[in-house]
């Protein structure tokens, strides 16, 4: 599906930015993924860029896993349909983690004591929490293939940088201010993910984006570290209306 069409679609769903979205597609058609895994999809808009990549390589599969309990409006299901994506998604609500789905899908892995990893990518767009995430990465790393790629959304973010109380079920208030201030997905790249024997190939994009692949050998690469202001950011900073009233299709670089 083309993507300028498929923005047309979902205009003004949050989360995924048109930029970012379009990153997204153009790192799934680049790689060739054909199994994609996708933890926190909110209202399906992540979910339909990976799906419009995997459409543009005519083969693929993307499973994505959301909390239960939690109703979007307009809702996945919905986006996919409008769309026409559908048929490469398959949609899974956990009741409390996507952790939980993981634990599944291990088990249905496993044979002889050993997971056959079966992920060719997988995004995590979730809790941004420490113990949820971390041991999120652990259990992705047993399903995902060699030479497979991690990206992580909210390098950047902290429970201290929202003006809410309540994150994700995570109460602001049992968190003692180092939990509050420090960005947990950078200390799970830091700390877990660098540190992996298994992952290198490191970038940092934006402060925002990690990407991290699973290799047979120790990382010997520099950290790349990319801080990009594309238009369309300027523009989301500037203001959207102006963006609608002036520019018919977003430019594609
Ligand atoms: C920022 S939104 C995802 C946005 C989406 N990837 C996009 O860009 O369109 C984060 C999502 O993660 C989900 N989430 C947070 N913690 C979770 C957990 N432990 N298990 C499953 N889903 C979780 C939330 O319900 C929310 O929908």
């Amino acid at each position: 599906m083309d993507i300028v069409e498929l923005y047309n679609e979902i205009e003004g769903v949050p989360y995924t930015p048109f930029d970012s979205g379009k990153q997204l597609f153009n790192f799934v058609v680049e790689k060739k993924f054909k199994n994609c895994l996708e933890l926190g999809f909110a209202h399906g808009v992540s979910s339909c860029y990976i799906a419009a990549a995997l459409d543009e390589l005519g083969d693929g599969h993307l499973t994505s896993v959301d909390l239960q309990n939690v109703e979007r409006h307009p809702s996945i299901e919905t986006l996919l349909d409008k769309t026409n994506l559908a048929r490469y998604v398959d949609v899974y609500r956990e009741k409390t983690s996507y952790n939980w789905f993981l634990k599944k899908m291990i088990e249905a892995q496993t044979n002889n004591n050993m997971c056959e990893p079966l992920y060719d990518f997988c995004f995590i767009d979730g809790a941004k929490n420490w113990t949820i995430d971390g041991f999120a990465f652990f259990l992705v790393d047993k399903l995902l293939k060699p030479d497979g790629w991690i990206l992580f959304d909210d390098y950047d973010w902290t429970y201290a940088s929202i003006n809410e109380t309540v994150t994700d079920g995570v109460n602001h208030r049992d968190l003692g201010d180092d939990e509050l201030n420090t960005p947990h997905i950078e200390l799970i790249f830091k700390l877990l993910i660098l540190q992996h024997p298994n992952y290198s190939n490191f970038t940092i994009y934006n402060n925002n984006w990690l990407f991290a692949q699973k290799t047979t050998q120790p990382n010997t690469q520099p950290i790349q570290v990319v801080h990009k202001t594309s238009f369309l950011n300027i523009l989301n900073t500037v203001g959207r209306k102006f963006y609608k009233t002036y520019v018919k299709s977003p430019p594609i670089h």
